[in-house]
């Protein structure tokens, strides 16, 4: 629909930007940190761009002062950042390292000197591999416990100093891209596997959610969904269905188990009719019942276009990690769907489609279905910088996509959705897991590419100035 006029943004709305620990820290063994699934992954051969690595990444661990100095005179009003659990508890659990803790309670206070509001992230990935060897990590339900009480820690210690908690970031992607692809820790490709771990993952994260409310929290938590909302290529009933069956399994699965305590009811029929519904003990109904989000965290970067896939057709593809548009190979599941091109939208060198509607139509459907407040943990570019010989960065590219979509927001804000805030991805330039440094996200260029010792020096993008003034004006010239 078009409205005549569009609703201003909320006087409190949260203009941020995001990061996770592994992709800007570095000091990957300093002060007492234990390793990370993601420190021993990225040594494996040909896992990642150049093999590529985060054990300096862009040194925001010593450099964070500077980093925050930058936020703040940008007018940032939320940081969103993770914590390594390796940082907290080296091996998983035991005995507080308390140089670790100490490394994220600077940081929170130095956020809180410059009024930047702090949004922790629990989990971004970098599991204990204490854990990993200990129990297999994600497949054993010992992580509840141990996971819950690494919460605890830092509940305790940032009470009344963090307000916004995000519980884990993207249970989508970290289980279905290491359990079903093989492209992240561990490494595993088993359909069983994949829907048990994300059963026990779904249970940690009502288990963390659960104690926050038990002990009473002041704030606010949620976890963070990878939500690429689903289409279908035409009008073909046939394409049709296959779309609505991709957000039933790719989406639904996820947010229902969040926002409703239960799983899809067609989605689990498909998995037990296979044999791959993931196992329920005793009181797991209840506990995913009994946990309740106050938010639902949104990362946003592109929707998905579909056809109908046949039982013989083709399976999962490999990514473009690379940069050389056009190479990501099809991917599909078989008997369900396929994903093809959208005619209507333009693609970025590593072929994810740019679609700010889509953001529009995210926030509408959750809208719709769960009447939950969003906040949008995540939405950005990632695209080749070029930094000019007077050290400018003129990424008109990444305006022009940040500019849609936050209008976007604002339509759908008019349409009813109730949106906390928007965090970009990514505040600094950062380590792209898989795609290395060459594929840049930030406000913030940082000096260094795929080989270490460039200067690690910060320049500011246009798109800093752009964001400046889009928070000065609290978003309602876009
Ligand atoms: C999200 C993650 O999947 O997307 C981020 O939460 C990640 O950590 C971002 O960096 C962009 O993905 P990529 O693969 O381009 O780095």
């Amino acid at each position: 629909m078009e409205h005549k006029q569009l609703d201003q943004f909320p006087e409190d709305f949260l203009w941020g930007s995001a990061s996770a620990a592994y992709q800007v820290e570095g000091a990957w063994n300093g002060d007492g940190k234990g390793v990370s699934v993601w420190d021993e992954f990225v040594r494996i051969p040909n896992k990642t761009f150049k093999g590529t690595n985060g054990n300096v990444a862009v040194d925001h661990y010593h450099r964070y002062k500077e980093d925050i100095a930058l936020m703040a005179e940008q007018g940032l009003k939320t940081y969103r950042f993770s914590v390594a659990w390796t940082r907290i508890f080296p091996n998983g659990r035991g005995e507080i390292n308390e140089a670790g803790l100490q490394f994220y309670k600077d940081l929170v206070d130095e956020l809180i000197v410059h009024n930047i509001e702090p949004m922790l992230t629990l989990y971004h990935w970098d599991l204990p591999q204490a854990l990993q060897d200990e129990y297999q990590g994600w497949e054993s339900r010992n992580i509840i416990e141990d996971f819950t009480n690494y919460a605890t820690t830092l509940f305790e210690a940032f009470r009344g100093k963090v307000n916004y908690w995000v519980s884990l970031n993207e249970q989508n992607i970290f289980t279905s891209l290491g359990y079903l692809m093989a492209a992240h820790p561990p490494g595993v490709t088993d359909s069983k596997r994949f829907y048990e771990v994300n059963h026990i993952a779904n249970l940690v994260n009502a288990s963390v959610i659960k104690k926050f409310h038990d002990m009473e929290m002041p704030g606010k938590i949620g976890p963070s969904f990878a939500y690429t909302p689903n289409y279908s290529l035409d009008s073909n009933p046939v394409n049709v269905l296959a779309a609505e069956d991709t957000e039933e399994l790719n989406a639904n699965f996820w947010m229902d188990v969040y926002l409703y305590g239960k799983y899809p009811i067609v989605a689990m029929k498909y998995l037990k009719d296979r044999g791959l519904a993931p196992t329920f003990e005793a009181g797991d109904e209840e506990l995913l019942a009994a946990a309740k989000p106050d938010f639902l965290g949104i990362n946003y970067y592109q929707s998905a276009t579909d056809v109908f896939n046949p039982t013989d057709g083709v399976g999962l593809g490999k990514m473009n990690t690379t940069g050389k548009k056009g190479s990501s190979e099809e991917s599909g599941t078989p008997g369900v769907s396929k994903r093809v091109e959208n005619p209507f939208v333009e693609r970025t060198n590593w072929d994810w489609e740019i679609d700010p509607q889509g953001l529009r139509i995210a926030l509408r459907r959750i809208t719709s279905r769960y009447r939950i407040p969003v906040m949008i943990t995540e939405n950005g570019l990632g695209e080749y910088d070029k930094l000019t010989e007077d050290n400018q960065i003129h990424d008109d590219y990444r305006i022009n996509y940040l500019e849609s979509h936050v209008h976007a927001i604002r339509e759908a804000i008019t349409d009813g959705a109730t949106v906390l805030g928007y965090c970009t991805w990514s505040y600094t330039d950062l380590l792209s897991w898989l795609n290395g440094y060459q594929k840049r996200y930030g406000f913030v260029y940082v000096d260094r590419d795929e080989e270490e010792g460039k200067t690690m020096n910060r320049y500011k993008k246009d798109s800093y100035y752009w964001y400046q003034k889009v928070i000065a004006e609290n978003g309602n010239n876009c």
